[in-house]
């Protein structure tokens, strides 16, 4: 999509998409003005004159604080805040490198691996599951859920999807609920008792942010770690950041810009507003493109060049503003410690890049082969 944007942000950069129904927005300066300006532009889709079609990136249904605006936004998120401090976080780090350990060591002697789903795909899983406290035996239903909403099976039709993702739902619905029941007396200290014991939500919205967590948080970190991998490969920086010349943690925030995972969001106009010359009426639908933003050359030196060592690298990948995403500090944790574990185990990383099979809604790859020695 990269020739796409900067030809956008050059010729087009605030225009309507006829087909899709929505205001694509692709340079920094107006991206960053949408994200920040929660009052104009909604996170509230069901405000919209036109419906969105339903993509995987959704909650359909339910009330939670990605979807919603003041004051609720603050009464869905307030709770749980605390928890995604990076501070806080850091206390789950020796936990992360266990977990990822855990799954090298079932690679024992093999020479080739999928970076993707060896490591990427199930360590963010593992990592939220515990958060949660999802009971040992039903992670593997846990990990089925999370990959029946975001990705859709490329074998299927539309319709076949759309059975599964239903079908996923409601038995996620009924799983949450009986599991906020048993913990709705408080006592311990995961995720699913502190928002069955929080006053502020009601049964739907613990629910709802049960599910959240479990589609935010997981894709998006898979296709940092690969991405990440997939970047310091095309631009042969491996090496330099194994030793440690390069810094790991501001690579990632390079990569993060470079290959954004998540490349757009979504708003509507509460109002008629002016946006980079253009006029938008108010029940529009909006789409910030993150991934563009963060190749704004207004904004970044050479964007198109991958450079590890960038500073001060201000990407949007996270967002910006009242929504900006939650699990962040989390999963920088995991994709450094991801990498690190990566680079401390194997002398050798070489993946093959020749069959790249995008992911559908987010930027990422589906698989990673990578001849490996040790
Ligand atoms: C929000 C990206 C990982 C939980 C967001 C937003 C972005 C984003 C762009 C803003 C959405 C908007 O403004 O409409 C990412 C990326 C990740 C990642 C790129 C990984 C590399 C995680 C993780 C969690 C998480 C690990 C949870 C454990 C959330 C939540 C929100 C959010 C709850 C909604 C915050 C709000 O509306 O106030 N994320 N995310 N994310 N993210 Fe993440």
């Amino acid at each position: 999509p990269f020739d796409w944007y900067a030809e956008m942000r050059q010729d087009d950069p605030v225009r309507y998409d006829e087909r899709r129904q929505t205001w694509d927005v692709f340079r920094y300066e107006e991206v960053d003005r949408v994200l920040r300006d929660h009052e104009t532009f909604s996170s509230d889709l069901t405000t919209a004159d036109i419906q969105p079609p339903r993509v995987g990136d959704d909650d359909s249904g339910f009330r939670t604080m990605l979807r919603a605006d003041p004051p609720d936004h603050g009464r869905l998120r307030e709770f749980v805040n605390e928890r995604f401090q990076p501070g806080t976080i850091r206390q789950n780090r020796a936990r992360i490198e266990e977990l990822t350990v855990k799954q090298l060591d079932q690679l024992e002697d093999e020479r080739r691996i999928d970076v993707v789903s060896d490591l990427a795909d199930p360590l963010p899983v593992s990592v939220i599951a515990e958060l949660l406290g999802i009971p040992t035996d039903r992670r593997e239903q846990f990990k089925e859920w999370s990959d029946a909403l975001v990705t859709p099976d490329a074998e299927d039709t539309e319709q076949a999807h759309e059975t599964q993702r239903q079908d996923a739902w409601t038995e996620m619905q009924t799983y949450f609920s009986e599991l906020i029941d048993e913990r709705e007396n408080g006592g311990g200290d995961d995720l699913i008792t502190l928002a069955a014991t929080a006053r502020e939500l009601d049964r739907e919205e613990t629910i709802g942010f049960c599910i959240l967590l479990l589609i935010a948080g997981n894709v998006t970190t898979t296709n940092l770690i690969t991405n990440a991998v997939w970047c310091f490969e095309e631009h042969d920086v491996t090496e330099r950041v194994r030793s440690g010349e390069i810094d790991r943690t501001q690579a990632i925030e390079e990569v993060l810009r470079y290959r954004s995972p998540v490349q757009m969001v979504r708003r509507v106009a509460t109002e008629d507003v002016k946006l980079g010359g253009r006029r938008i009426t108010a029940g529009e639908r909006v789409t910030p493109w993150i991934g563009s933003a963060n190749r704004d050359p207004t904004m970044f030196d050479a964007p198109e060049a991958f450079r590890p060592e960038r500073q001060p690298n201000p990407h949007l990948a996270f967002g910006r503003g009242i929504h900006y995403c939650l699990g962040a500090p989390l999963a920088r944790i995991e994709a450094d410690v991801a990498l690190g574990e990566l680079l401390d185990r194997f002398s050798t990383i070489e993946p093959d890049l020749t069959d790249r099979t995008p992911r559908p809604t987010f930027h990422g790859l589906t698989a990673l082969p990578c001849a490996v020695g040790r």
